[in-house]
Protein backbone atom coordinates (compact mmCIF):
# COMPACT_ATOMS: atom_id res chain seq x y z
CA UNK A 1 0.00 0.00 0.00
CA UNK A 2 1.43 3.82 -0.96
CA UNK A 3 2.95 5.23 2.07
CA UNK A 4 1.81 9.04 2.63
CA UNK A 5 2.46 11.63 5.22
CA UNK A 6 1.29 14.72 5.91
CA UNK A 7 3.34 17.49 7.35
CA UNK A 8 1.11 20.40 8.28
CA UNK A 9 -2.17 19.46 9.50
CA UNK A 10 -3.81 22.84 9.13
CA UNK A 11 -6.77 23.93 7.31
CA UNK A 12 -5.25 23.03 3.65
CA UNK A 13 -3.48 19.62 4.69
CA UNK A 14 -5.95 18.17 6.56
CA UNK A 15 -8.26 18.37 3.68
CA UNK A 16 -5.68 16.36 1.45
CA UNK A 17 -5.06 14.45 4.01
CA UNK A 18 -9.22 13.30 4.65
CA UNK A 19 -9.42 13.23 0.62
CA UNK A 20 -6.50 10.95 0.18
CA UNK A 21 -7.32 8.81 3.48
CA UNK A 22 -10.76 8.25 1.95
CA UNK A 23 -9.47 6.67 -1.07
CA UNK A 24 -8.94 3.42 0.88
CA UNK A 25 -5.68 3.23 -1.38
CA UNK A 26 -2.70 4.45 0.66
CA UNK A 27 -2.16 4.52 4.07
CA UNK A 28 -2.08 8.13 5.67
CA UNK A 29 0.02 9.34 8.47
CA UNK A 30 -0.68 12.56 9.67
CA UNK A 31 2.77 14.36 10.90
CA UNK A 32 2.17 16.55 14.15
CA UNK A 33 3.40 18.46 16.87
CA UNK A 34 0.55 17.73 19.29
CA UNK A 35 -2.48 15.46 19.27
CA UNK A 36 -5.30 16.33 17.46
CA UNK A 37 -7.25 13.06 18.41
CA UNK A 38 -9.31 13.91 14.98
CA UNK A 39 -10.13 15.75 12.30
CA UNK A 40 -14.00 17.78 11.86
CA UNK A 41 -14.07 18.47 8.32
CA UNK A 42 -17.51 20.65 7.44
CA UNK A 43 -17.92 20.40 3.97
CA UNK A 44 -19.10 23.68 1.10
CA UNK A 45 -23.37 22.10 1.50
CA UNK A 46 -22.78 22.33 5.52
CA UNK A 47 -22.02 18.36 6.03
CA UNK A 48 -20.06 17.37 9.03
CA UNK A 49 -17.08 14.53 8.33
CA UNK A 50 -15.41 13.52 11.59
CA UNK A 51 -12.28 11.39 10.55
CA UNK A 52 -9.63 9.72 12.10
CA UNK A 53 -6.07 9.50 10.90
CA UNK A 54 -3.37 7.95 12.83
CA UNK A 55 -0.83 10.71 14.13
CA UNK A 56 2.79 10.75 14.24
CA UNK A 57 4.20 13.42 16.86
CA UNK A 58 8.15 12.08 16.57
CA UNK A 59 9.89 12.11 13.41
CA UNK A 60 12.08 9.59 14.58
CA UNK A 61 8.97 7.19 14.28
CA UNK A 62 8.74 7.37 11.02
CA UNK A 63 10.77 6.03 8.04
CA UNK A 64 11.36 7.08 4.36
CA UNK A 65 7.41 7.59 2.44
CA UNK A 66 6.73 7.23 -0.97
CA UNK A 67 5.12 10.33 -0.73
CA UNK A 68 5.14 13.32 1.40
CA UNK A 69 2.28 16.20 1.45
CA UNK A 70 3.66 19.07 2.73
CA UNK A 71 1.25 22.10 4.00
CA UNK A 72 3.01 24.11 6.64
CA UNK A 73 2.68 27.84 6.01
CA UNK A 74 5.96 28.67 3.60
CA UNK A 75 7.70 30.29 6.87
CA UNK A 76 7.24 27.08 8.90
CA UNK A 77 8.97 25.21 6.17
CA UNK A 78 12.52 25.09 8.44
CA UNK A 79 10.77 23.70 11.20
CA UNK A 80 9.42 20.56 9.45
CA UNK A 81 12.81 19.93 8.39
CA UNK A 82 13.53 17.08 11.00
CA UNK A 83 10.11 15.02 9.83
CA UNK A 84 11.52 15.79 6.15
CA UNK A 85 14.87 14.60 6.80
CA UNK A 86 13.45 11.05 8.02
CA UNK A 87 10.21 10.76 5.86
CA UNK A 88 12.58 11.29 2.20
CA UNK A 89 14.64 9.33 0.37
CA UNK A 90 15.74 9.47 -3.19
CA UNK A 91 12.55 7.54 -4.32
CA UNK A 92 9.95 9.97 -2.41
CA UNK A 93 8.14 12.52 -3.88
CA UNK A 94 7.17 15.51 -1.91
CA UNK A 95 4.42 17.87 -2.65
CA UNK A 96 4.50 21.28 -1.39
CA UNK A 97 1.02 22.59 -0.99
CA UNK A 98 2.04 25.89 -0.37
CA UNK A 99 1.61 29.49 -1.67
CA UNK A 100 4.22 31.87 -3.96
CA UNK A 101 6.73 30.57 -6.48
CA UNK A 102 10.06 29.35 -4.56
CA UNK A 103 8.84 25.72 -3.58
CA UNK A 104 11.90 24.25 -4.95
CA UNK A 105 13.91 26.69 -3.60
CA UNK A 106 12.57 26.34 0.18
CA UNK A 107 12.16 22.70 -0.22
CA UNK A 108 14.58 20.80 -2.24
CA UNK A 109 17.44 21.07 0.30
CA UNK A 110 15.90 19.34 2.95
CA UNK A 111 14.33 16.66 1.25
CA UNK A 112 17.29 14.18 0.93
CA UNK A 113 17.44 14.23 -2.78
CA UNK A 114 14.12 13.73 -2.72
CA UNK A 115 12.19 15.06 -5.93
CA UNK A 116 9.71 18.13 -5.15
CA UNK A 117 6.71 18.78 -6.81
CA UNK A 118 5.39 22.40 -6.73
CA UNK A 119 2.04 23.06 -6.15
CA UNK A 120 -0.26 25.50 -6.76
CA UNK A 121 -3.34 25.30 -3.85
CA UNK A 122 -6.70 26.66 -5.09
CA UNK A 123 -8.32 25.25 -1.70
CA UNK A 124 -10.70 27.42 0.06
CA UNK A 125 -10.54 26.50 4.01
CA UNK A 126 -9.75 27.68 7.51
CA UNK A 127 -9.02 25.97 10.84
CA UNK A 128 -10.99 27.74 13.59
CA UNK A 129 -9.74 25.27 15.78
CA UNK A 130 -7.02 22.60 15.73
CA UNK A 131 -8.37 19.75 13.83
CA UNK A 132 -11.71 21.40 13.06
CA UNK A 133 -11.51 22.70 9.09
CA UNK A 134 -14.40 24.43 7.28
CA UNK A 135 -14.26 24.35 3.48
CA UNK A 136 -15.41 26.28 1.62
CA UNK A 137 -15.33 24.86 -2.16
CA UNK A 138 -14.68 21.37 -3.99
CA UNK A 139 -10.72 21.63 -3.06
CA UNK A 140 -8.23 22.30 -6.44
CA UNK A 141 -4.65 22.11 -7.10
CA UNK A 142 -2.78 22.59 -10.05
CA UNK A 143 0.99 21.05 -10.82
CA UNK A 144 3.19 21.21 -13.71
CA UNK A 145 2.60 18.95 -16.35
CA UNK A 146 5.35 15.55 -15.81
CA UNK A 147 5.60 12.19 -14.35
CA UNK A 148 5.47 13.76 -10.94
CA UNK A 149 2.45 15.81 -11.47
CA UNK A 150 0.76 13.18 -13.21
CA UNK A 151 1.62 10.86 -10.49
CA UNK A 152 0.32 13.46 -8.19
CA UNK A 153 -3.32 13.38 -9.85
CA UNK A 154 -3.03 9.87 -9.94
CA UNK A 155 -2.38 9.37 -5.98
CA UNK A 156 -5.72 12.24 -5.68
CA UNK A 157 -7.80 10.07 -8.36
CA UNK A 158 -11.45 9.55 -5.97
CA UNK A 159 -10.17 12.08 -3.57
CA UNK A 160 -12.61 14.48 -4.10
CA UNK A 161 -9.34 16.83 -5.18
CA UNK A 162 -9.35 18.07 -8.38
CA UNK A 163 -6.11 17.99 -9.49
CA UNK A 164 -5.07 19.94 -12.81
CA UNK A 165 -2.01 20.01 -14.73
CA UNK A 166 -0.61 22.33 -16.88
CA UNK A 167 2.33 23.04 -19.28
CA UNK A 168 2.89 26.64 -17.75
CA UNK A 169 3.12 26.68 -14.18
CA UNK A 170 4.89 29.10 -13.82
CA UNK A 171 2.36 31.32 -15.11
CA UNK A 172 -0.04 29.74 -12.96
CA UNK A 173 1.76 29.90 -9.58
CA UNK A 174 2.82 33.89 -10.38
CA UNK A 175 -0.92 34.32 -11.09
CA UNK A 176 -2.14 33.09 -7.56
CA UNK A 177 1.15 34.84 -5.93
CA UNK A 178 0.03 38.42 -7.68
CA UNK A 179 -3.51 38.08 -6.65
CA UNK A 180 -1.78 37.48 -2.72
CA UNK A 181 0.45 40.47 -3.04
CA UNK A 182 -2.76 42.77 -2.59
CA UNK A 183 -5.26 40.67 -0.98
CA UNK A 184 -3.35 39.08 1.69
CA UNK A 185 -0.85 42.12 2.71
CA UNK A 186 -3.78 44.92 2.47
CA UNK A 187 -6.24 42.49 4.83
CA UNK A 188 -3.59 41.90 7.23
CA UNK A 189 -1.88 45.40 7.51
CA UNK A 190 -5.45 46.95 7.92
CA UNK A 191 -6.94 44.35 10.26
CA UNK A 192 -10.07 44.14 7.64
CA UNK A 193 -12.12 41.79 5.50
CA UNK A 194 -12.41 42.33 1.52
CA UNK A 195 -14.71 45.18 1.79
CA UNK A 196 -11.65 47.16 2.16
CA UNK A 197 -10.95 47.55 -1.34
CA UNK A 198 -13.97 50.02 -1.34
CA UNK A 199 -12.29 52.56 -0.31
CA UNK A 200 -10.67 54.48 -3.34
CA UNK A 201 -7.03 54.95 -1.92
CA UNK A 202 -7.04 50.99 -0.93
CA UNK A 203 -7.94 50.35 -4.41
CA UNK A 204 -4.78 52.23 -5.54
CA UNK A 205 -2.48 50.93 -3.87
CA UNK A 206 -4.30 46.84 -4.01
CA UNK A 207 -3.34 47.92 -7.86
CA UNK A 208 0.20 49.05 -7.25
CA UNK A 209 0.94 45.68 -5.37
CA UNK A 210 -0.72 43.53 -8.06
CA UNK A 211 1.19 45.40 -11.02
CA UNK A 212 4.87 45.24 -9.73
CA UNK A 213 4.24 41.62 -8.60
CA UNK A 214 2.78 41.09 -12.74
CA UNK A 215 6.00 43.32 -14.18
CA UNK A 216 8.32 40.72 -12.31
CA UNK A 217 6.21 37.44 -13.18
CA UNK A 218 6.32 38.84 -16.89
CA UNK A 219 9.99 39.02 -16.56
CA UNK A 220 10.61 35.71 -15.23
CA UNK A 221 8.57 34.04 -17.91
CA UNK A 222 4.70 34.85 -16.54
CA UNK A 223 2.29 34.99 -19.20
CA UNK A 224 -0.20 37.51 -18.02
CA UNK A 225 -2.85 39.74 -19.09
CA UNK A 226 -1.65 43.57 -19.17
CA UNK A 227 -4.62 44.60 -17.29
CA UNK A 228 -4.17 41.95 -14.50
CA UNK A 229 -4.37 44.82 -11.60
CA UNK A 230 -7.53 46.07 -12.82
CA UNK A 231 -9.03 42.42 -13.12
CA UNK A 232 -7.90 41.51 -9.30
CA UNK A 233 -9.03 44.72 -7.69
CA UNK A 234 -12.11 44.74 -9.59
CA UNK A 235 -12.79 41.00 -8.31
CA UNK A 236 -11.51 41.70 -4.86
CA UNK A 237 -14.18 44.32 -4.80
CA UNK A 238 -17.32 42.28 -5.59
CA UNK A 239 -16.10 39.22 -3.12
CA UNK A 240 -18.06 39.00 0.09
CA UNK A 241 -18.24 40.77 2.69
CA UNK A 242 -17.19 38.02 5.40
CA UNK A 243 -14.14 37.13 3.03
CA UNK A 244 -10.81 37.56 4.39
CA UNK A 245 -7.72 35.88 3.86
CA UNK A 246 -5.49 33.61 5.76
CA UNK A 247 -3.06 36.35 6.42
CA UNK A 248 -5.55 38.14 8.19
CA UNK A 249 -7.03 35.21 9.93
CA UNK A 250 -3.17 34.62 11.34
CA UNK A 251 -2.99 38.57 11.79
CA UNK A 252 -6.08 38.42 14.17
CA UNK A 253 -4.69 34.98 15.76
CA UNK A 254 -1.11 36.55 17.31
CA UNK A 255 0.86 34.65 14.48
CA UNK A 256 3.76 34.95 12.44
CA UNK A 257 2.49 35.79 8.98
CA UNK A 258 3.39 33.92 5.46
CA UNK A 259 4.52 37.94 4.08
CA UNK A 260 7.93 36.40 3.07
CA UNK A 261 6.81 33.88 0.48
CA UNK A 262 4.29 36.60 -1.42
CA UNK A 263 5.03 40.47 -1.40
CA UNK A 264 8.72 39.28 0.01
CA UNK A 265 9.29 36.77 -2.53
CA UNK A 266 8.25 39.86 -5.34
CA UNK A 267 10.71 42.19 -3.82
CA UNK A 268 13.63 39.68 -4.28
CA UNK A 269 12.74 38.88 -7.81
CA UNK A 270 12.47 42.28 -8.72
CA UNK A 271 15.85 42.56 -7.15
CA UNK A 272 17.69 40.10 -9.23
CA UNK A 273 15.39 41.00 -12.42
CA UNK A 274 16.38 45.03 -11.86
CA UNK A 275 12.88 45.56 -11.78
CA UNK A 276 11.89 48.47 -8.91
CA UNK A 277 8.58 46.96 -6.44
CA UNK A 278 8.43 49.91 -4.07
CA UNK A 279 5.23 49.26 -2.93
CA UNK A 280 6.09 45.78 -2.43
CA UNK A 281 9.20 46.55 -0.23
CA UNK A 282 7.26 49.24 2.05
CA UNK A 283 4.22 45.94 2.57
CA UNK A 284 6.98 43.59 3.29
CA UNK A 285 8.66 45.79 6.00
CA UNK A 286 4.98 46.45 7.64
CA UNK A 287 4.08 43.12 7.20
CA UNK A 288 7.47 41.64 8.85
CA UNK A 289 7.18 44.10 11.82
CA UNK A 290 3.88 43.00 12.28
CA UNK A 291 4.33 39.38 12.28
CA UNK A 292 7.81 39.70 14.62
CA UNK A 293 5.10 41.64 16.81
CA UNK A 294 3.18 38.91 17.91
CA UNK A 295 -0.49 38.89 19.51
CA UNK A 296 -0.11 42.93 20.64
CA UNK A 297 -3.80 43.61 19.45
N1 LIG B 1 -6.17 27.98 3.89
C1 LIG B 1 -6.40 28.31 2.64
O1 LIG B 1 -7.56 28.56 2.26
C2 LIG B 1 -5.28 28.38 1.63
C3 LIG B 1 -5.62 28.62 0.30
C4 LIG B 1 -4.61 28.66 -0.65
C5 LIG B 1 -3.30 28.46 -0.26
N2 LIG B 1 -2.99 28.25 1.04
C6 LIG B 1 -1.58 28.03 1.38
O2 LIG B 1 -1.41 26.69 1.81
C7 LIG B 1 -0.37 26.63 2.79
C8 LIG B 1 -0.94 26.01 4.08
O3 LIG B 1 -1.91 26.92 4.57
P1 LIG B 1 -2.97 26.55 5.71
O4 LIG B 1 -4.01 27.60 5.65
O5 LIG B 1 -3.38 25.14 5.64
O6 LIG B 1 -2.06 26.78 7.02
P2 LIG B 1 -2.44 26.47 8.53
O7 LIG B 1 -3.90 26.21 8.69
O8 LIG B 1 -1.78 27.54 9.34
O9 LIG B 1 -1.71 25.08 8.80
C9 LIG B 1 -0.34 24.94 8.95
C10 LIG B 1 -0.13 23.68 9.75
O10 LIG B 1 1.26 23.36 9.75
C11 LIG B 1 1.53 22.80 11.01
N3 LIG B 1 2.96 22.88 11.28
C12 LIG B 1 3.74 23.99 11.32
N4 LIG B 1 5.01 23.66 11.61
C13 LIG B 1 5.03 22.32 11.77
C14 LIG B 1 6.04 21.38 12.11
N5 LIG B 1 7.30 21.76 12.37
N6 LIG B 1 5.71 20.07 12.21
C15 LIG B 1 4.43 19.65 11.99
N7 LIG B 1 3.42 20.50 11.67
C16 LIG B 1 3.72 21.82 11.56
C17 LIG B 1 0.72 23.62 11.98
O11 LIG B 1 0.58 22.86 13.16
P3 LIG B 1 0.25 23.46 14.61
O12 LIG B 1 -1.22 23.23 14.77
O13 LIG B 1 1.09 22.62 15.51
O14 LIG B 1 0.63 24.91 14.59
C18 LIG B 1 -0.57 23.78 11.20
O15 LIG B 1 -1.45 22.72 11.48
C19 LIG B 1 0.13 28.06 2.98
O16 LIG B 1 1.23 28.31 2.14
C20 LIG B 1 -1.07 28.89 2.51
O17 LIG B 1 -0.72 30.18 2.08
C21 LIG B 1 -3.95 28.19 2.01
Amino acid sequence: MTRVAVVGMGAVGSVVAAGLASTGRMEVTACVRSPLGGLRITRPDGAVEDILIPEILDPAQMSAVEWVVLATKAHQTAGAAPWLERLCNADTRVAVLQNGVEHLERVAPLTNAARVLPVVVEIAAESPQRGHIRLFERPRVVVPEGDDGANFAALCQDSGITVTLTEDFVTAAWAKLCLNAANGAITALTMRRMPVFANPRIARLGHALVEEARQVATASGANLPDDLADQVIARLRTMPAESGSSMLWDRLAGRPLEYDARNGAVVRMGARLGIPTPHNETATALLEAVSEAGDVT
